[in-house]
């Protein structure tokens, strides 16, 4: 059997706290441990489309740790099966460029590409394998933490916090001017950051994409704790939360062939039917990216290192198609194909919500 002399190694999507413990993880063991070239993929499938690549050393990933970011550029709208094109006419088309990724990883004479990302990249590396047999190994990374195949994603607890202590710094503010204030979190489609955050936060309500909500019901909640002398609440609303029969809030459409939606304003929606409805002043915050920027936490450094390791060793023993995943205690490996078939969502009846119940929180119904 060959044996494995380089690898490749991308970041794709949206940036998130850890990828470069992960890039530092894998640079690290490959060289180190196995005398194996690890080659950086710039700015994720853009870098295998326009062949961008270079070498990296022990030195370029020296200090890159607690750096949040990425040190090799990332890109969600560089799909190379639909890659965008202005035709003649000045149209907006797609094409399937993939056979210059498979150029470029034939030039360079990768053995292994590792690929880091979310369900987006993940399904591109999976096209990849299946499709071209391009020897790809998943490493989960997204703050939204909707990723199945692992219990965590790498990056979530990051945004976990920032979220956490922003709803520590609204509520300061919130019960100094007796006020309802409404604080948005990202996580797309999936609530985790919502719930957690709004359980971390003491959140009195927290409104879910998995769990439509009622205004009348989030009004229940907050004159229920004016009744008992509370003058304020918190609402802590994910921004893929819609009404029951409603549509969600979003601020654009981008050129992102995976999702072209960029959710955002639902607080403010909320915010402004609950300060009609209750005569509280009422204000919104949307935390926006703040929450996958900076440092990732020490939880964070330490699954990115655990996964860069893994997706190197897993790269060694030829599991192609696979991505690392945390199981309980154990770094395993699960098919890519597997991980992205659905999304992972919060489960309305789940403990994480069952607790919030018990302690008197409102999910909005
Ligand atoms: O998937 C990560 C994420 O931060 C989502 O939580 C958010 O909806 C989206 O990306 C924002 O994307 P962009 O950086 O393109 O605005």
């Amino acid at each position: 059997m060959k044996k494995i002399k380089r690898i490749g190694i991308l970041t794709g999507g949206g940036d998130c706290p850890g990828l470069n413990a992960v890039i530092r993880a894998v640079v690290d063991t490959a060289i180190l441990q196995y005398g194996i070239e690890v080659y950086g993929i710039i700015d994720g499938y853009a870098g295998l489309i326009n062949k961008q690549l270079r070498k990296l050393g022990l030195k370029d990933v020296s200090g890159i740790l607690p750096r949040g970011g990425t040190i090799l550029g990332t890109s969600n709208r560089d799909n190379p099966f639909k890659y965008p094109e202005i035709n003649a006419k000045g149209e907006k088309t797609y094409r399937d460029v993939s056979e210059r990724v498979i150029k470029t990883v034939e030039y360079n004479e990768l053995d292994a590409l590792i690929t880091v990302g979310g369900d987006g990249t993940q399904a591109i590396a999976n096209q990849l394998y299946e499709k071209h047999g391009i020897p790809v190994v998943g490493v989960p990374k997204t703050i939204d933490n909707d990723l199945n195949g692992t219990d965590i994603t790498f990056g979530f607890d990051t945004a976990l916090t920032i979220a956490t202590s922003s709803i520590d710094k609204i509520h300061s503010t919130a019960e100094s001017h007796h006020r309802i204030m409404v604080i948005e979190v990202m996580g797309r489609y999936a609530g985790w950051i919502a719930l957690e955050a709004g359980i971390a936060g003491g959140g009195d309500v927290i409104l879910l994409p998995e769990i439509p909500f009622r205004m009348e019901k989030i009004k229940e909640k907050t004159d229920n704790r004016t009744k008992k002398g509370k003058r304020f609440s918190l609402i802590v609303v994910a921004e893929g939360a819609k009404p029951q029969g409603g549509e969600v809030v979003y601020l654009r459409k981008v050129d992102d062939p995976n999702d072209p939606i960029r959710l955002g304003g639902i607080s403010k929606y909320v915010g402004d039917r609950i300060e009609d409805m209750t005569g509280i002043e009422t204000r919104y915050t949307i935390l926006g990216h703040v929450q996958r920027g900076g440092s990732p936490t020490a939880f964070d450094r330490v699954l990115a290192t655990r996964f860069g390791f893994h997706a190197v060793e897993a790269a060694i023993k030829k599991k192609f198609g696979y991505m690392v995943g945390l199981r309980g205690q154990d770094i395993k490996t699960t098919t890519i194909k597997e991980a992205i078939a659905l999304p992972r969502k919060v489960k309305p009846g789940c403990d994480l919500i069952k607790t919030a119940l018990a302690v008197g929180t409102s999910f909005g119904i």
